[in-house]
């Protein structure tokens, strides 16, 4: 049984279940732990920590009746308000970044990519192990991850898009992460918000890690029994971040609702509309985006713009429509790297978005199709051209991978 007191109340011989305030800043923010000394709680209160969940079943309750106002006991607590995370001037994560070029910055993500690698990996061989979830790690991540889109807002997404065989969980969880640091940034949330955002991408489909191999990857074809246990990961994700005490409201609730769907009809609880939170609806769109251009078992990888397209004839219905809109402005109606077929029967490949005119977009042209054959490469901006794009196309049909692609487009935007 928890009870939520001021800092000031506590007192030797409490059983601390949670710290209230900036969770991340504080010394204390996975803890647990009975206050063995005065000189805890002077720690606690010197790290500004202004209130406090007990549990009166494993250490001393408060003895005199509460002052009026002050919360009761609650079975359950609310999680840490995500107002609680401030964000430190002097922290190179909240620090201003100066602008690279998509290439100087593909270089850079690259190496976050790798290094980020090692990190979660261990995080997720942890859970599969049973041991303790420790996020420290996946935060510093997140601050890389905010740095790199400061510099250029397209290069960690359009790299993370491109998954490597063998990574599947890792890739997903970190190309999911850098989308919704970008669409959180795009609706204007406080940093702190995004900083959480980014922590619920790289942890959202953590329950997986829980689930028999078959139904937590299979992408189609899932058995009913199947498609049951699959249906368990947001439930058991949210009870592993709570069993780690990772009481931070983002991350739960998009651990949990990122199969809802605005018409009620996701799982597991079937939640509609405004029963979602702004956070859970980003979680859900950039999950989907990149679940229809991963390849999985069963699924090949989709065109970023049909995804988009895709997505686009389900607002209302999968997707809500305020977040979708900032979606697109966040990744373009033709993200970067898609394939565009043009009037003159030429292949192009998108190199940046015009933020003014999103359907037309900076591309470079570089195959015929009516002489199947590559062609000198040519920049057009399509708002100031003849051109126009008459259908998007897979990369892989024409013989390219997204690599060659954007070893093409990198150099010039
Ligand atoms: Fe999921
Ligand atoms: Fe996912």
């Amino acid at each position: 049984m928890l009870r939520r007191i001021r800092s000031e109340q506590l007192q030797v011989g409490m059983f601390v279940a949670r710290l209230g305030g900036p969770w991340i800043n504080h010394p204390f923010w996975r803890a647990r732990f009975l206050i063995a000394n005065e000189e805890q709680v002077r720690q606690i209160l010197s790290a500004g920590v202004q209130e406090v969940w007990i549990d009166i079943l494993k250490g001393r309750n408060l003895a005199a009746p509460d002052t009026p106002g002050t919360p009761d006991t609650a079975e359950i607590p609310d999680p840490v308000p995500a107002s609680a995370l401030t964000p430190d001037p002097m922290d190179p994560a909240t620090a201003p970044q100066l602008a690279a070029t998509l290439d100087a910055e593909i270089v850079r993500a690259r190496e976050l990519l790798q290094s980020g690698k090692a990190v979660i990996g261990s995080m997720f061989a942890d859970i599969r192990m049973g041991r303790a979830l420790e996020v420290n790690g996946a935060l510093l991540l997140v601050d890389s991850a905010s740095r790199s889109l400061s510099r250029h807002g397209q290069a960690l997404l359009a790299l993370a898009r491109l998954k490597a065989r063998g990574d599947d969980n890792y890739l997903h969880a970190f190309a999911v992460c850098a989308l919704m640091i970008a669409v959180g940034r795009t609706l204007g949330l406080p940093d702190d918000e995004v900083r959480e955002l980014g922590l619920a991408g790289l942890l959202h489909d953590i329950g997986k890690l829980t689930l028999p191999a078959a139904p937590a990857h299979k992408a189609s074809e899932r058995t009913p029994e199947e498609e049951e246990i699959y249906r368990r990961h947001p439930s058991a994700g949210y009870r592993l971040l709570n069993e780690a005490r990772l009481y931070s409201n983002i991350p739960l609730d998009v651990c949990v609702h990122h199969h809802e769907r605005v018409d009620g009809r996701g799982f597991p609880y079937g939640l509609a509309g405004s029963e979602l939170s702004v956070h859970a609806k980003i979680g859900a769109i950039c999950d989907a985006y990149d679940s229809l251009t991963s390849s999985r078992p069963g699924h090949q990888p989709w065109s970023p713009a049909r995804a988009m397209e895709y997505m686009a004839v389900r607002v209302d219905t999968l997707f809500d429509r305020r977040v979708f809109k900032a979606f697109t402005r966040t990744v373009g109606i033709y993200p970067l790297g898609t394939v565009l077929r043009l009037r003159s029967n030429r292949l192009a490949v998108v190199c940046a978005q015009n933020e003014a005119d999103p359907l037309r977009p900076k591309v470079m042209a570089f195959y015929s199709v009516s002489q199947s054959r590559p062609t000198p490469t040519e920049l057009i901006d399509l708002r100031h051209s003849d051109e126009t794009v008459v259908a998007f196309e897979n990369a892989a049909d024409w013989g390219y991978t997204d690599e060659q692609l954007m070893e093409m487009y990198a150099t010039v935007a």
